[in-house]
């Protein structure tokens, strides 16, 4: 199991088959997918599907969504990380994306900052892109907050099937400014 980052609080690792059983959790909680157009989860085979779909991506793109895990408890949180988007968005397509999702219960304590923050890092030292893009229904704002923590603009507005979303961007330049 490939470990790809870590922070001072966090691992981010390769999922695995066994983080099944915290994907369902994640995924089973309306709350954490109220700003996303996806219905809850009703069978635990589905959590086994993303985590089948997330490890195929690692092969077919060289990166992918990670299970973050806290480093003092070894427990899974959520994910976080890259994905190589190949549909189109806000009139882009074939773009690497920054996005995250985690269990409510370790909302507010930073950990999606800090988890964002380790990904733009390893886009930019590991996989040496030269931008990287992220989305957030304008209504969720602590999405909204921790892209902007970690340094991302805000470009401009769209529409997403009905929703006002949020667009933004980072470039490799901005980041190194942002690191310094
Ligand atoms: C989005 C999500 C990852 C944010 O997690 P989080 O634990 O709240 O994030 P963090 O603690 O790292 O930071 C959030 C920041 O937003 C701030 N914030 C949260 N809600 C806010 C609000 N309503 N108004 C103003 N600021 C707010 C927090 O205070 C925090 O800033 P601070 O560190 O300066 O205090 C979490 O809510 C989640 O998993 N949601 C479900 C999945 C999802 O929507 N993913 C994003 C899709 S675009």
């Amino acid at each position: 199991m490939n470990i790809l980052a870590e922070t001072s609080r966090l691992v981010l690792r390769e999922f695995v088959r066994s983080d099944t059983d915290r994907m369902y959790e994640l995924y089973t909680d309306p709350l954490v997918l109220q700003y996303l157009d996806e219905k809850p989860f009703n069978d635990i085979k589905q959590a086994e599907e993303v985590i089948e779909f997330i490890r195929k991506q690692y092969i077919d793109n060289g990166t992918g969504r990670l299970a973050v895990l806290k480093k003092d408890t070894n427990e899974f949180i959520g994910w976080a990380g890259l994905k190589y988007v190949t549909g189109s968005y806000n009139n882009h397509s074939n773009y690497y994306e920054v996005g995250y999702r985690f269990i409510q219960r370790y909302w507010g304590k930073g950990y999606a900052t800090e988890a964002a923050q380790a990904s733009l890092d390893f886009g930019f030292n590991e996989l040496k892109l030269h931008e990287i893009y992220a989305m957030a229904d304008s209504g969720n704002v602590s999405s909204r907050m921790v892209l902007e923590k970690i340094g991302m603009h805000d470009l401009e507005k769209f529409d997403l099937e009905g929703h006002e979303h949020d667009w933004f961007k980072i470039t490799r330049t901005q980041w190194e400014k942002w690191k310094t």
